[in-house]
């Protein structure tokens, strides 16, 4: 019999996961900024064969993003340094959202940003209320877990900043642990030399897990003119060029924490997802792909019952257990 993507499989393949208690037919996630607040891909596909989505990051305010150019193409990846342009968490709460709960029946990842410690928290804090609200109307919350950005690396006030210092990073998880219940997911930097000591950091500080990883940092000239090609200079670098680094920041920050990690970076195919999960990811983020070819999550999705049986793997829990880790 055929596997089917959301679930267990007539197979036995059991794609399954559960992150944060909170359980999901898959571990493929679209990560946050390649998938906006939904909309448009629920136009091409059901979005609901996702396990979940990262919203775009949502600051309090609107931002309007970075001057163009600023998206830069390179072999297997591309820069961006889009900015966070967003259009502000009451826009989000009051326009998106509702939009999202017609055409997404699943918890969502709520990507949030800020310029200082408080933002983190005001944004989230707002966040939880209008969620509250909504749970009146229906069985389960919209928002399923706060995923922290302390890694952006195209803004000038905090982001990135947060997460290349163990003090600062905890000073925003704090702040933002004290606004919700929720899950509360710490978005970490590559751009470190020690990624373990940041993730030991935001788990001392309250977070229920963490996103390994954002973009790294780069630049590229344009050889006509002698300048860079993006008005901002430097950008984030993402895509399948990053992935071995991605796996690797996987693998040191899940042996150095107790909390579930989600694998991001350069994640391409159903066999990155397998890897991925082996180096200890609990559920993995699909990016730049989606740039690219806007149904490579679903795509992945439903490759991953095949590429489970040619491994061998019966269930996705079972890869990233405790006992297996500690047998690699
Ligand atoms: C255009 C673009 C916008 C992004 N915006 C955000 C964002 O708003 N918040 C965030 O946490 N990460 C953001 N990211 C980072 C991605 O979520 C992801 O961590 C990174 O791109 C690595 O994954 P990938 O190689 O699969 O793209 C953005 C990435 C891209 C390419």
């Amino acid at each position: 019999m055929v596997a089917t993507i959301n679930g267990a499989t007539a197979n036995a393949v059991n794609t399954k996961v559960t992150l944060c208690g909170i359980e999901m037919d898959n571990p493929v996630m679209a990560a946050s900024g390649t998938f906006g607040y939904g909309k448009e891909f629920a136009e091409l596909y059901d979005i609901n064969q996702l396990g979940s989505f990262s919203f775009k990051g949502t600051t309090l305010k609107p931002r309007f993003g970075n001057e163009t150019p600023r998206i830069a193409e390179c072999p297997q990846g591309m820069l961006n340094s889009v900015g966070l342009q967003n259009p502000g968490v009451d826009a989000v709460i009051s326009e998106e959202l509702p939009e999202l709960a017609k055409v997404f029946h699943k918890p969502v990842m709520a990507n949030v940003c800020g310029g200082s410690p408080e933002e983190y928290a005001a944004v989230t804090a707002k966040l939880e209320a209008a969620d509250q609200n909504a749970d009146c109307e229906s069985a389960q919350p919209q928002i399923g877990w706060i995923e922290v950005n302390i890694s952006c690396p195209n803004v000038k006030d905090g982001g990135m900043a947060f997460g290349t210092d163990p003090n600062a990073a905890a000073s925003v998880i704090s702040a933002v642990r004290r606004e919700t219940k929720k899950p509360l997911i710490a978005k970490l930097s590559p751009n470190v030399t020690d990624i373990a000591e940041i993730a030991k950091a935001c788990e001392a500080a309250g977070a229920d897990g963490l996103t390994a990883i954002n973009t790294l940092l780069g630049m590229r000239i344009d050889l006509r003119t002698g300048k860079p090609i993006l008005a901002r200079e430097v950008g984030g670098f993402s895509g399948p060029a990053v992935f071995p680094i991605a796996l690797r920041a996987v693998w040191q920050v899940t042996h150095a924490v107790d909390i579930p990690v989600i694998g991001c970076g350069g994640i391409s195919s159903a066999e990155d997802v397998l890897e991925m999960m082996m180096a200890g990811a609990k559920a993995v983020q699909v990016g730049s792909a989606n740039l690219v070819d806007p149904y490579a999550c679903v795509k992945i999705i439903e490759e991953l019952p095949a590429a489970m049986e040619k491994y061998g793997i019966t269930s996705l829990e079972g890869i990233c257990s405790e006992e297996s880790r500690k047998n690699m």
